[in-house]
């Protein structure tokens, strides 16, 4: 078995080799981070993964983000190091069960969040991601009605942002769903400076008592911007290590769970991958994210209908 630092310097010689580059999500390690070619939330990875020029994309996140790399660069492959690495949000919401909800409720756009399997996008008009949850809802004609999916939270925040008429799947993040609000407002009496900082999948009484609410990269550039220089942090601690690099000189709290086996807020499966697995995933090229031309040509349209709304919000703005 080789050490930390040789398998670093192995994934980085094969980095070369094959061409492959290194997406990580903001919820992985520290040293999965720091080997990354890109560190970014659901959104920009998604963009970068519509837009590079190497030959393998290594996924270092979880299973529908390996997937929407490929249905977004489908000549490219596309490696996931565990194939475990799940969403309980994205499981929440089954195909079978999410036509029947269609079909209950007919005449409605369907807004995806963007952890859905691939079968869940096909199935949608448009997907989202929590940058852009309430722009995309914001970008649809007044009078079309809505169905959202599948984040109760991230759907009711964009409810009471938008007014919308909107029906929402019952989802939710078996991570977000379990902060605790007694320990944050104790954490809160013990540090009064600290300004609490929450992800949208959190449950309304954590969104409630929020100072600024929004996405990984959203609340890294908060924490970036910000006067202050103390956080209760109410999403999963991978950030932190992004929120450490950029501002060293502030505190970060993470907040605690009602209940985990870890007693912290860590996504299992995020940390299902490694290092070690990064290097054994490229070394052998495997596990690939294989998915038939008819999903992916379904899956894609939905996908890219928000990254052209996203990039139109860019230049506009
Ligand atoms: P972001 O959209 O902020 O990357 O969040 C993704 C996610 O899985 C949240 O739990
Ligand atoms: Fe899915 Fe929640 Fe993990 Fe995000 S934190 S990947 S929503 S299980």
């Amino acid at each position: 078995m080789k050490n930390i630092p040789d398998y670093i310097s192995e994934i980085k010689r094969m980095k070369e080799e094959k061409n492959a580059i290194i997406l990580a999500h903001y919820y992985q390690t520290g040293d999965i981070q720091d080997i990354a070619d890109f560190v970014g939330d659901s959104l920009g990875l998604s963009q970068k993964a519509a837009s590079n020029n190497a030959d393998i994309i290594l996924f270092a996140g979880v299973r529908f983000m390996a997937e929407t790399a490929k249905i977004l660069a489908p000549g490219k492959k596309v490696l996931l190091p565990d194939m475990n690495a799940g969403c309980s949000l994205a499981d929440s919401c089954k195909g079978k069960d999410f036509k029947k909800f269609i079909k209950d409720n007919p005449g409605r756009t369907i807004v995806s969040y963007v952890n859905t399997t691939a079968e869940i996008k096909a199935l949608s008009d448009i997907i989202c991601t929590s940058s852009n949850a309430v722009s995309i809802v914001n970008s649809l004609p007044p009078e079309e009605k809505i169905i959202f999916a599948p984040d109760r939270n991230l759907g009711n925040y964009v409810l009471n942002k938008t007014g919308r008429d909107m029906i929402i799947w019952n989802g939710t993040c078996h991570v977000h769903e379990e902060f605790s609000l007694e320990a944050i407002l104790k954490l809160k009496d013990q540090n009064p400076e600290a300004k609490i900082i929450v992800h949208p999948e959190c449950e309304l009484p954590v969104r409630m008592v929020a100072d600024y609410i929004g996405s990984t990269a959203a609340l890294l550039k908060f924490t970036k911007e910000d006067k202050g220089n103390c956080y209760i942090v109410a999403t999963e601690p991978g950030i932190i290590h992004q929120m450490k690099k950029k501002s060293p000189e502030k505190v970060y709290i993470p907040a605690p769970p009602r209940d985990s086996t870890c007693g912290c807020s860590e996504c299992n499966f995020m940390k299902l991958i490694t290092i070690e697995k990064i290097y054994n995933c490229l070394k052998s090229e495997k596990p690939e994210i294989k998915m038939s031309k008819k999903l992916i040509i379904a899956a894609q349209k939905p996908i890219r209908r928000m990254l052209d709304i996203s990039a139109k919000m860019v230049t506009e703005k």
